[in-house]
């Protein structure tokens, strides 16, 4: 008798995301207590799993990013994984539409050592991106933030890039939304829009990853600034 095809239920999964997240991340007080803080803050808990945390910082090691963007702060769990990867003298601007996160964000980022390197921009990012226009371009940018601006931001994130810049965009399958033509979601529709930008603007190139852990099933896009 053969043993029964593994099948991703839920509870499958989750498992193997912990023991992923166990072998591969481990534990850090600092990211810890920063989600520790934003859920008693009553934050919604939709940060990054810490797997795709660390993806995100071996992106901007990988590219060797000095100057990063993050749009979307929530209680900056990804804005510390981000910091962490720059090197001496490079800086994370990240901004953050509600007060009440951005107070969240700057004492974790306090307490995790790298609020010297992050500026906490607060204020719609459709009204924060055109004020960054002129400064030395950004290496990496991560889009995290309403999904129905998705493409107003991967359009910042080419104008405020250059050639060489990674574009990281989270939740891009939504429990598999993405992949119905008749959804309804606005947020869904914004995703989709997001992703057929990056298919036909030619300033991008890029592919997109489903994800199966403890958030669920999603999705990032990675691109490349052409
Ligand atoms: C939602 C937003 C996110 O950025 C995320 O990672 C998960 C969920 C949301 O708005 O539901
Ligand atoms: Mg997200």
């Amino acid at each position: 008798m053969s043993e029964p095809t593994p099948v991703p239920t839920p509870d499958a999964w989750r498992r193997v995301d912990a023991y992923l997240s166990e072998t591969l991340v481990g534990h850090d007080d600092a990211l810890e207590q920063a989600v520790a803080d934003q859920n008693a803050a009553d934050l919604p808990a939709i940060e990054v799993a810490p797997l795709n945390g660390k993806l995100l910082n071996l992106l901007a090691r990988i590219s060797g990013a000095r100057r990063i963007l993050e749009i979307g702060t929530l209680g900056a769990y990804s804005t510390i994984w981000l910091a962490r990867a720059l090197p001496d003298g490079g800086d994370v601007v990240t901004i953050e539409a509600e007060p009440r996160n951005a107070e969240v964000a700057r004492a974790n980022l306090e307490r995790a050592g790298v609020g010297d390197r992050v500026e906490v921009r607060v204020g719609r990012a459709a009204d924060v991106l055109p004020e960054l226009d002129g400064g030395a371009p950004f290496d990496l940018v991560f889009i995290d933030a309403d999904k129905e601006s998705n493409t107003v931001y991967l359009d910042w994130a080419a104008r405020l890039g250059r050639p060489g810049t990674v574009v990281v965009v989270d939740n891009v399958v939504r429990s598999g939304g993405v992949a119905d033509p008749a959804t309804e979601s606005a947020q869904v529709i914004g995703v989709q829009r997001g992703l057929e930008l990056l298919a036909r603007d030619p300033r991008f190139d890029a592919t997109a990853l489903q994800t199966l852990d403890r958030k669920g099933w999603d999705g990032v896009a990675i691109a490349l600034v052409v």
